[in-house]
Parts: structure tokens; C-alpha cells; sequence
């Protein structure tokens, strides 16, 4: 049966907090780590719950450890977290990009009697209810009581109304290259393409009704949040150089259907998109949400 003590590496983190406050609301007892214990203190505080910085004295008693620090480090940190875990401990991460910790997870599973698991939740610090949300989940592997235990702590997610997605770790990569690395790429890109013009947002939106507006604001809100991880999201995962070629041939071409005001060639590459958008759930009523948010930002 799953135990209740849960250790969060990165607890004083956005996502820390997220699922410290989640947790505790399971009934679960909570122990926050991270290296700046000023930070630690003042936020384990107001979450109610323990720290510690010592890092083995803060996961040698505990049922499940969770891993959240930055993309980067998060192989080192299972590597060295691994040996101090009691038997059958659940050990998770939750980073953005799946490919390397996979493997260490494996590795750490395969040395120790311990219990591998990796999610990703598709969703950020600013979450208010997680209903509908989905948690991406790859399965490691561990001990002979694998598949109750992991069962179990999944089974939480599930009563809470998040959708679990099972993957492995090449097409997480691959999917979430497109589904996170390009609208944040394009978005950066947007900005700037408008700043190299040297009018600001302000005086652009006075000659606005609707789609520039929604944009400006989408990019916006893309522009303010946490600038290591997204760069860590295109940086390191392997599949972004093959998206920017593709990236790469698509201006190109379409540089060549303006430069020779081509209209069957435009109408073409409309089309492409219209007819492979059209097969998306959300195509019929996307125009409607539109107006939607125009109405938030008309209000
Ligand atoms: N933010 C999102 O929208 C989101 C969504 C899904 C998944 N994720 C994943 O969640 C993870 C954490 O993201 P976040 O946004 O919560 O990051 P964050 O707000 O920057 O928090 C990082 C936490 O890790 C600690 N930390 C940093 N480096 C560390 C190290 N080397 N050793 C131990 N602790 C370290 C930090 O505290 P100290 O510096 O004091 O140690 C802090 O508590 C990332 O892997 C990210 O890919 C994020």
C-alpha cells in the first residue's frame, strides 16, 4: 500500500508548491527540499508543511519522491537521490523533456529497489483546478510491487479529473517539441518581428479589431513566464533543430509565393492548413471561441 510521506526535490519551485499543496490535500505529509533555505522556509511556511536541506535526511523516510528543478540538472539529481531512497520508494520527475531522465530513471530502477516513474503535467505553476488537465505519464518500471503502488498514486490524479496519457519517452519528445517548443518559438518570434519594426504594441493595437489583439495578448502571457525552462524546452530537446528546417523550408517557399505574387501557389498553402485543421475536434466551434475571448478583452 502506498505510504504518505512525500519529499518534493524543488519544492520552493512553481510546480513544487503546485503539488506540495496537492499532496498535502491528499492527506499526504509533505517535505519540501531545495538548496536556498531562505526561500524554502518562507514558502514551506506558507504551504504549512516541513523542509529540510539536507538532501538525504529529506527523502530517507520517504513513500514517494517527486523531482522538480530545471530540465538540466534533473539526471544529475536522480542520480544522486537514488541510492539514499528506502525499498520500493516511488521516485518521479516531472521535467519538460523525457529522453535523458528516462534513462537515468531506468538505470537508478535497475541498481536499486526502487520505483521509476515520469510525468509530465501539462499544465504550469498558475493551475486553479486541475479537472480536465492532462498529466503525461511514462511508465519505468521497479520492484515486484510496481504496478500496485504506481496504480495507486495514478489513481489520485484520476479521482481528481486529470486525464493520465501513456507514452514513451521518444514520441513525449517528439509531441511535446510541437505542442510546447513551437507556439512558445512562435510567439518569441512574433514579438520580436514586431519590435525589429520599431512600432510599439501600443500604437500597432490602436489599428486592431480582433486577431491581432488575441495574438498580442496569447504572446503576451507566453512572454512573461519562466524564460530557463523555455529556452530549456527548445535547447534541449533533440527533435527542435528538425522542426526549425522544416521551419526553415516552409518561410522560404512562402517568400517565393509573395515575391512572385503567386495566388494558386497562396491558395495551396491555405488549403494544406484548412483541410488539416479541419479534421480537429475544436475546428467547428473555433471561430465561435474567438469571439469568446474577444469578448474578455473588449469588456
Ligand atoms: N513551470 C511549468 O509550467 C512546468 C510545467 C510542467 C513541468 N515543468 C517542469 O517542472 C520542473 C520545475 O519547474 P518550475 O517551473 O517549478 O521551476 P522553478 O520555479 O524554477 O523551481 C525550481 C526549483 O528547483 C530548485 N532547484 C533548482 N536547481 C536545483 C538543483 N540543482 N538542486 C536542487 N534544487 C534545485 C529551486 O530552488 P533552489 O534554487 O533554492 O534550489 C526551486 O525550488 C522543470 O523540470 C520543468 O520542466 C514545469
Amino acid at each position: 500500500m502506498l505510504g504518505k510521506n512525500v519529499t518534493i526535490i524543488g519544492g520552493s519551485g512553481g510546480m513544487g508548491k503546485v503539488f506540495a499543496r496537492y499532496f498535502k490535500k491528499h492527506g499526504f505529509n509533505v517535505i519540501l527540499y531545495a538548496r536556498n533555505e531562505d526561500i524554502l522556509r518562507r514558502e514551506a511556511k506558507e504551504l504549512k508543511v516541513k523542509y529540510l536541506t539536507n538532501l538525504e535526511e529529506s527523502v530517507k523516510d520517504a513513500d514517494i519522491v517527486m523531482v522538480s528543478i530545471p530540465i538540466r540538472t534533473t539526471p544529475d539529481m536522480i542520480k544522486e537521490v537514488a541510492p539514499y531512497l528506502k525499498d520500493n520508494a516511488i521516485l518521479f520527475d516531472i521535467s519538460s523533456i523525457k529522453s535523458s531522465v528516462f534513462k537515468v530513471l531506468d538505470e537508478a530502477r535497475k541498481q536499486y529497489p526502487i520505483n521509476c516513474l515520469s510525468l509530465h503535467p501539462m499544465f504550469g505553476p498558475g493551475i486553479v483546478n486541475m479537472r480536465n488537465y492532462v498529466i503525461i505519464v511514462i511508465k519505468v518500471g521497479g520492484t515486484r510491487e510496481y504496478a500496485n503502488l504506481i496504480k495507486e498514486l495514478l489513481q489520485i490524479f484520476k479521482s481528481d479529473g486529470l486525464i493520465l496519457t501513456e507514452t514513451d519517452p521518444i514520441l513525449h519528445d517528439k509531441q511535446v517539441a510541437l505542442t510546447l517548443g513551437v507556439p512558445h518559438m512562435l510567439n518569441i518570434i512574433f514579438l520580436n518581428l514586431l519590435k525589429n519594426t520599431n512600432f510599439s504594441l501600443g500604437e500597432l493595437t490602436k489599428y486592431t479589431g480582433t486577431t491581432f489583439l488575441l495574438q498580442k495578448v496569447f504572446a503576451e502571457s507566453i512572454i512573461q513566464r519562466e524564460m530557463e525552462m523555455f529556452g530549456e524546452i527548445q535547447i534541449e530537446n533533440h527533435e527542435f533543430l528538425y522542426i526549425l528546417d522544416l521551419l526553415e523550408n516552409l518561410i522560404q517557399e512562402y517568400k517565393t509565393i509573395i515575391y512572385n505574387k503567386d495566388f494558386n501557389e497562396f491558395e495551396k498553402i491555405f488549403t494544406q492548413g484548412l483541410e488539416y485543421s479541419k479534421e480537429d475536434s475544436h475546428f467547428q466551434n473555433s471561430y465561435k471561441y474567438f469571439y469568446e475571448f474577444m469578448k474578455i478583452l473588449k469588456k
